[in-house]
């Protein structure tokens, strides 16, 4: 079978990370890289790949099979409407939009031309949550009532020296939160009401640093969750995973799922349950499920792959992207008025 070709769009951070999976991948091809700045040329040229400094170069000279959009935050929504009219299969990185009625037109116009978009929410791809989704829906948690998540880390001083990262429009909500909110809409399913409280007690920047929240799902299950930027512990998806190596990894979990047959660590996957009577004073017993670790950037890249060539439903649908980011939105409406939102 020929590779399926796939263009980069914004070839920064985690652009450049896509590109190198896209011509590493044995399934997939590079067929091009589009950035303006010669930064992002260095990137195509080190590559292999043709450059093109904007989307409508390459659409003259080039049409890929699929494109993968991580250009910043503002220009999600134009990008995904370049490739939805051009009918090219496309995923937009996280946050699909910057806006959530920019976003719904995009997710809109998407479905209106029959185009699959997929939103860059990676973890969904990552083999420890797959797994983690699988033990939550066979019930060997029996039914979960609760959740509970920390993103507690300390982002250095420097990290605020850009001035957009002390602005609304960043902070962990939005920045962080996203990736928990989405993960715990995979495993628990959807969010139906949020309250929440943030604070910027330390930097006083005019973006929150620290913020609780409370979830409640369509099924019940109840959920708490506490994000901070401005505390140094090892209890976040960053600290814990191991999936970038640029954080120092930490044996520690992350999310507790609890049921009413057991409850489930994350990342680790241990299964804690009563195997004789299910009681306090009953001898409780760990169970360590293993799953090989693979990069999730690498498994969307395959799975981008079978949506285009296979037809296969995606698995973070701009829709699912577009769901997470209501929940966010809501957070943040919460957080500034006190008040409990209600989700549609
Ligand atoms: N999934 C994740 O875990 C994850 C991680 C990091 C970033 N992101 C998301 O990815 C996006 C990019 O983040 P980043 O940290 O890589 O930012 P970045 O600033 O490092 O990269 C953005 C790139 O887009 C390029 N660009 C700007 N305008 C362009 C245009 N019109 N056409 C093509 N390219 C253009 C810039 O030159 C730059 O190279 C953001 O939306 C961010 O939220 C997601």
């Amino acid at each position: 079978m020929t590779p399926v070709k796939l263009a980069v769009i914004g070839a920064g951070l985690i652009g450049r990370r896509h590109a190198e999976h896209v011509a590493a991948e044995p399934r997939s091809a590079l067929s091009a890289v589009v950035d303006p700045t010669p930064a992002g040329r260095a990137v195509a040229a080190a590559l292999g790949a043709p450059w093109f400094p904007s989307f409508g170069q390459m659409l003259s000279a080039e049409r890929p099979d699929g494109v993968i959009i991580a250009t910043p935050n503002q220009l999600h929504v134009r990008n995904g409407l370049e490739a939805v009219e051009a009918g090219i299969p496309a995923i937009v990185e996280k946050p699909l939009a910057d806006d959530l009625a920019e976003g719904e037109r995009l997710v809109a116009a998407a479905e209106k031309a029959g185009v699959p978009l997929l939103t860059g929410h990676h973890r969904r791809y990552n083999p420890m949550i797959r797994k983690a989704k699988e033990i939550v829906d066979s019930g060997r948690l029996g039914r979960v009532l609760a959740l509970s998540g920390h993103f507690w880390l300390m982002k250095p001083d420097d990290y605020f020296e850009a001035d957009w990262r002390r602005e609304k429009g960043a902070g962990p909500i939005l920045l962080n939160l996203i990736h928990d909110v989405d993960l715990f809409r995979y495993l628990c399913g959807e969010v139906v009401s949020v309250q929440a409280h943030s604070s910027n007690a330390v930097r006083g920047h005019a973006v929150e640093e620290t913020a609780a929240i409370l979830l409640r799902f369509a099924n019940g299950v109840l959920g708490t969750v506490t994000v901070s930027d401005s505390i140094v512990a090892p209890w976040s998806w960053e600290m814990t995973t191991g999936e970038n190596p640029v954080y120092p990894q930490q044996d520690q979990s992350c999310y507790q799922i609890g049921g009413t047959h057991g409850s489930l660590t994350i990342p680790q996957l241990e299964i804690w349950s009563n195997p004789a009577k299910r009681s306090w004073w009953e001898p409780l017993v760990r169970e360590r499920v293993h799953v090989a670790p693979e990069d999730p950037l690498r498994v969307q890249v395959r799975h981008f792959c079978d949506v285009i060539r296979k037809g296969a439903a995606p698995i973070a649908s701009g829709r699912e992207g577009l769901n997470t980011l209501k929940v966010i939105a809501a957070v943040q409406r919460s957080a500034e008025t006190g008040a409990t939102v209600e989700l549609g």
